[in-house]
């Protein structure tokens, strides 16, 4: 539970549909916000309640009505679904019906043979406990998190099916699935009535596998997506330039996807170099990274992690200077290529 909470009674900014825009999904009728907010690292039992529910509050007055979650978000596995529950029944369980609110499975979650993978018993048993967790009685989007090569697709899709089917979720999506797998789950999905709606892939300066043959397929079938990662972690930011500050993500011993590791000489050059470039647009190198992803027209909405109201500030900035000059593509393509 959530103490000392300075401001216990929230009303939501009555002008927070006027601040970003609104795009939609592919060919479906769903608008998704430009940017939405992931709960994956700073919504766990380890962190500080109050910070979340303020990240949540600000995110949702500045008209981010997409929040991401997952069964094994934390630290530890399930909190941030905790975390989310308990701010969800303070402040907006009023405000159900302006929320797209999204869970997944398909990580490790807990252990024995029903406890990670592609099943149907671990998808409709995970997703069950994810609606447990948040005290929602339905998911908009349920996603299978991962390929499985152990479980059919077949199967995987008709866990989404039944998941859709059984009123648990209104939409199915899939993560880091490769364009071959993207596009039979599409078809999959088609024929038994429950059309893919999204795809949740990682894409960042760093990382622009989706490139190769995914944006092609998501455009022709008209399937969005939800770019996870746009920072790489915070490392296409300015914060790492100067070493690796306390309480960042990179110092955080209970986070493993971002370490000394991933900061390295020569990356940081290069985020040295795209700062300038940041610098010469007018904006921050989090903005810069951000208005980046979203010029791929295939991306519906930038999913970003924060640790502060301040940085969802931060990054909402990025939407007030989209439009990148020849100039600017060219030279940002001659660092991260
Ligand atoms: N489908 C998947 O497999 C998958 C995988 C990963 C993530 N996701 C989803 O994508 C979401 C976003 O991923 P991510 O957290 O890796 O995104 P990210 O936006 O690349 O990184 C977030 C981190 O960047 C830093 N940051 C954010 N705004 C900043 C700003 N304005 N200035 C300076 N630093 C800033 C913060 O680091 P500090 O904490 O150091 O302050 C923050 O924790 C997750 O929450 C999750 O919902 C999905």
């Amino acid at each position: 539970m959530i103490t000392h909470d300075p401001n216990p009674l929230y009303a939501p900014n009555p002008d927070r549909y006027n601040h970003i825009k609104y795009q939609r999904c592919g060919r479906s009728g769903i608008l998704l916000p430009r940017l939405s907010l992931g709960l994956w690292q700073n919504f766990g039992a380890v962190n500080s309640q109050a910070n979340a529910r303020a990240m949540l509050r600000k995110a949702f007055d500045e008209g981010i009505c997409h929040f991401d979650l997952a069964n094994n978000y934390g630290p530890n596995y399930g909190s941030a679904e905790h975390t989310f529950g308990n701010i969800f029944k303070q402040d907006f369980v009023h405000h159900r019906d302006e929320l797209f609110i999204a869970s997944k499975a398909g990580y490790d979650m807990w252990p024995g043979p029903y406890g990670k993978g592609g099943s149907v018993k671990y998808l409709v048993s995970s997703c069950d406990q994810s609606l447990a967790r948040t005290g929602l009685k339905y998911f908009d989007i349920f996603y299978h998190h991962c390929m499985d090569p152990e479980t059919p697709i077949e199967e995987s899709m008709r866990a989404l099916d039944y998941i859709v089917r059984s009123g648990r979720a209104l939409y199915a999506g899939i993560s880091n699935y490769r364009p071959e797998q993207t596009r039979e789950a599409i078809s999959i999905l088609n024929s038994l009535g429950t059309p893919l709606l999204v795809h949740q892939p990682r894409y960042n300066m760093f990382d622009r596998w989706i490139e190769n043959g995914l944006t092609d397929v998501l455009l022709a079938e008209g399937i969005g997506s939800i770019v996870f990662s746009p920072l790489a972690q915070g490392v296409l930011t300015n914060k790492y330039l100067k070493g690796i500050p306390a309480n960042s993500r990179a110092a955080r011993p209970e986070i493993i996807h971002l370490g000394n590791k991933d900061i390295t000489t020569e990356k940081l050059d290069k985020v040295k170099q795209l700062n300038s470039i940041a610098e010469s647009r007018g904006q921050s190198l989090a903005q810069m990274a951000i208005a980046w992803t979203l010029i791929n027209p295939a991306v519906t909405s930038c999913l970003i992690g924060a640790s502060s109201p301040e940085q969802i500030t931060d990054c909402l900035a990025a939407l007030n200077n989209p439009e990148f000059n020849e100039k600017d593509i060219l030279d940002i393509n001659a660092i991260i290529c």
